[in-house]
């Protein structure tokens, strides 16, 4: 989604700016720009169609100066991705915006503008932001009220950042449904979509709420709520370093943060489990009483999220006999309710912002359920603020487009709320379960990893292939979607998964010898069954690729490539088995020559809807 940096300091802050959209260039974009007030308080700005690299390039030899400006990487909603739709949009000559989210009246408001004689030069809707501002601004006001007086005409999501050549040391930015953080620095302030943005400038922060709009200048920093009223917002210090978003010495941030589940698990477990226990204090305050009232578990996710969701389903059934449902939110609130008392709410997201979630969880209030539970990894985020309760994941940054450590970390803060249900609900045994097998994560994960040289070298076998099949059974189903969405997503080879016992109800016809199926084969009760579909499978000439147990004991043959995976205690088998796929779809896109971090056509947090 589209990335926003700002800066009001006394030093030229072009090469800030610059180096905060290279941080945000995770989020996913497709067009880049700048715009700064220079000395002689004229605006200045240069745009481009493609990277922040693309931008730097433009700018070669001829950096702006200046003391206050905004950036933008902008990924696509309304209009192409060129030049002309790239941010920051102007109007007037004189003031210059970025924005990150959607104006859903824009057309409207558009008509009544052009009536008024505005001309437009782009398709977006943010362009009609700028020019209400700069209307108001050109009739008086300064830019604070130009700014906070539009605000009312505006529906839909948005977080702004606003200059003019009119007042060279000011910045006004807000915020409505789109995340957005101030950075306080000395004598200097900034403003970013995340604090990624601004780690090398500052470690200080403000999270605006939503409704918040911010005036900030070199010496200046005042906070304004939804009603307009001055208030106070804490200044936080982020334990982020610089290096924490930095690939260190790994090819692409998902190598590097493949490899820090074992330490990612470990902190998601620490401090919250002892003699096969969770502790109490581990879902926080007020846990306690929310989960005496919880009877069932609705879990509402997206992506990879909710994958980490199905999983949870089977462990919430079979291990604290606790009914679970899951759906995907962006058809949570565009159906109908039937609200059973005691439902208690799980969001899972890594980031917190996607919009989806966060207005199922609005939804999930107005319908009156028992409360929202959010599993996420961002403690600043939107959707942790908004709910009852939370449990983060303790990932750290997650820059790679394509979700892993927030995955298995979500699993791992998933396995302890079922433990806490376990326990509540009369089963000891299963608790302990849960929990000798939870402690073993780190371990059994550093095992997993150590496949991947066998892993890379069965990758070859996907480079030219232009589908692939992925089946799975039980707890194991979702971990062959997982690994199937990984692959699609970064190789862009297409990928779909089953649960196995549905092959022959329609995907076996598509079965052939230039169709790779990839099973996931723990060695649990349904392996007989798995089996018989693997033998369906050959008898029509589909290449295997089995990634089993080593208990399993499945014997390799003629087309049937079978890798073993490190075996693991049931509980805990799903995220292992993740390991070994999350590394395929890594090797093959990376053979493929694809941007592995990068992908195309998406974002990291997908902020509109
Ligand atoms: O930040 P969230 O967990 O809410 O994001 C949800 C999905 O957009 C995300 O998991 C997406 O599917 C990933 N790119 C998958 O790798």
């Amino acid at each position: 989604m589209c990335g926003i940096v700002g800066a009001c300091a006394q030093r030229d802050v072009a090469p800030i700016l610059l180096e905060g959209l290279r941080r945000l260039e995770y989020r996913g974009y497709d067009s880049a720009g700048i715009a700064l007030i220079e000395p002689e308080a004229s605006l200045v700005r240069t745009r481009v169609t493609g990277r922040v690299d693309d931008l730097a390039a433009a700018l070669e030899g001829r950096t702006p100066r200046g003391g206050t400006g905004i950036a933008h990487t902008r990924w696509a909603t309304h209009g192409v991705p060129n030049d002309a739709n790239a941010h920051p949009h102007t109007a007037g000559g004189e003031v210059a915006l970025v924005h990150n989210g959607i104006i859903e009246n824009h057309e409207r408001l558009r008509e009544r503008l052009r009536a008024e004689g505005y001309q437009f030069h782009s398709e977006t809707d943010t362009e009609v932001a700028v020019s209400l501002i700069q209307q108001r601004h050109s009739a008086g006001r300064d830019l604070l009220e130009a700014v906070t007086d539009s605000l009312g005409e505006l529906e839909g999501a948005y977080a702004f950042a606003v200059i003019s050549a009119r007042e060279p040391n000011r910045l006004i930015a807000c915020r409505r449904g789109s995340p957005l953080v101030v950075g306080v620095g000395i004598g200097e302030h900034f403003v970013a979509s995340d604090v990624a943005a601004l780690l090398p400038v500052t470690r200080q922060f403000i999270f605006l709420e939503d409704g918040d709009v911010v005036d900030l200048g070199r010496d200046h920093l005042r906070v304004y709520d939804a009603d307009g009223r001055p208030v106070e917002r804490p200044i936080k210090t982020s334990e982020l370093s610089a290096e924490s978003v930095e690939r260190g010495g790994y090819r692409h941030f998902m190598l590097k943060e493949i490899h820090e589940q074992p330490s990612a698990v470990s902190e998601t477990l620490e401090g919250r489990h002892a003699d096969g226990r969770v502790l109490e204090a581990a879902l926080g305050h007020g846990a306690a009483e929310l989960l005496d009232r919880a009877e069932r578990l609705q879990i509402v996710a997206c992506g990879t999220s909710y994958h980490a969701g199905l999983i949870a389903r089977y462990w919430a059934e079979a291990y604290a006999g606790l009914p679970c449902e899951v759906e995907v939110a962006s058809e949570y609130r565009y159906r109908a309710h039937a609200v059973s008392p005691g439902t208690l709410v799980v969001f899972i997201s890594q980031s917190g912002e996607t919009a989806d979630v966060l207005a199922a969880l609005r939804e999930s209030r107005r319908l009156g359920y028992t409360g929202a539970l959010a599993i996420c990894n961002v403690p600043e985020s939107s959707l942790v603020r908004e709910a009852d309760l939370t449990l983060l994941t303790r990932a750290g940054p997650e820059i790679g487009v394509a979700s892993t450590k927030a995955f298995t970390t979500q699993l791992t803060a998933l396995l302890l709320l079922v433990a806490a249900f376990a326990r509540r609900r009369g089963r000891p045994q299963a608790e302990r379960e849960l929990m000798d097998a939870a402690i073993t994560l780190p371990g059994a994960l550093e095992r997993a990893l150590a496949v991947e040289p066998q892993v890379a070298e069965l990758a070859e076998q996907f480079v030219d292939r232009a589908h692939a099949l992925f089946l799975g059974r039980g707890a194991h189903y979702p971990v062959a979607l997982e690994g199937s969405l990984k692959l699609k997503e970064i190789s862009y080879i297409h990928a779909e998964a089953y649960p196995a016992g549905e092959l022959k109800h329609g995907p076996l016809a598509l079965v052939d010898d230039a169709m790779p199926v990839v099973a996931v084969a723990p060695r649990d009760d349904l392996l007989e069954k798995l089996h018989s579909n693997l033998q369906e499978v050959r008898a029509r000439g589909g290449r295997l690729f089995v990634f089993a147990d080593d208990a399993a004991a499945l014997r390799p043959g003629n087309g049937f490539h079978v890798l073993p995976v490190p075996s693991a205690p049931e509980p805990i088998s799903p995220i292992i088995h993740t390991i070994p796929l999350q590394l395929l779809a890594y090797h093959v896109a990376v053979l493929r020559g694809t941007d592995v971090d990068k992908p195309r056509n998406l974002a990291k947090s997908v902020t509109v809807e």
